[in-house]
């Protein structure tokens, strides 16, 4: 996949992330949710961006199910495919940061080396991790969408955290569990972090 454009050359844009930033008077960051399925990425995912979108922040979701309609819908579950599906949105992710939005995304992203290198792809400060944390007992008695069922039954190969790996971060910026906490409650933290570190706007 990578290596194979040659004799292209990089143009920086005469309206630069800086002057976007300053214009929207917010930083832009990835919100990096990781976690089981059925943990819940989605859904505090969409609980953040909406607290961030109430108080004029520019923000977008891209959300594991819905990147897999469109952009990744040439891509499966076996490891091969997953690092692609990561390295293809940490890139995407990129560009929403460029443009001066904060994007939050929500993938099972199982594996660390590849949220790794989605890190090493921004600055310091663009990326956060955050660990949606919740048992595999839990998310398999929530299953929302019958697919833990599917996944014993052996009808779904390659499920994470049944017949795939689950690695959880070694380093988040962020956790938040699920199992104990509310989603407002889990929505507070995240904005309590981003206030701390000056993000909010
Ligand atoms: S990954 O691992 O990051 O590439 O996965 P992601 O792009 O986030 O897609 C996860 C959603 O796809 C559905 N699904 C599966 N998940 C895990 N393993 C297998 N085999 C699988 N097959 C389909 C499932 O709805 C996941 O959504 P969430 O929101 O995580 O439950």
């Amino acid at each position: 996949m990578s290596g194979k454009s040659t004799n292209i050359t990089w143009h920086d844009q005469t309206v630069s992330k800086g002057r976007r930033r300053e214009k929207s008077k917010h930083h832009s960051y990835v919100l990096w949710f990781t976690g089981l399925s059925g943990s819940g990425k989605s859904s505090v995912a969409n609980a953040v961006a909406e607290r961030l979108f109430q108080d004029e922040t520019h923000t977008y979701v891209l959300d594991g199910d819905n990147i897999r309609f469109g952009i990744n819908k040439d891509l499966g579950f076996s490891e091969e495919d997953r690092k692609e599906n990561i390295r293809r949105i940490g890139e995407v992710s990129k560009l929403f940061v460029d443009s001066g939005q904060v994007v939050l995304t929500a993938f099972i992203s199982p594996f660390r080396n590849d949220r790794e290198e989605v890190r090493a792809l921004l600055e310091d400060d663009e990326f956060v991790e955050v660990y949606v944390k919740c048992s595999l007992e839990a998310c398999e008695a929530r299953d929302p969408k019958g697919l833990y069922e599917k996944a014993r039954q052996g009808i779904i190969k390659d499920f994470t955290g049944i017949s795939s790996p689950y690695e959880e971060p070694a380093n988040p910026e962020i956790v938040i569990d699920t199992e104990k906490s509310s989603i407002e409650d889990c929505v507070e933290q995240i904005v309590q972090f981003l206030k701390e570190k000056g993000y909010y706007r």
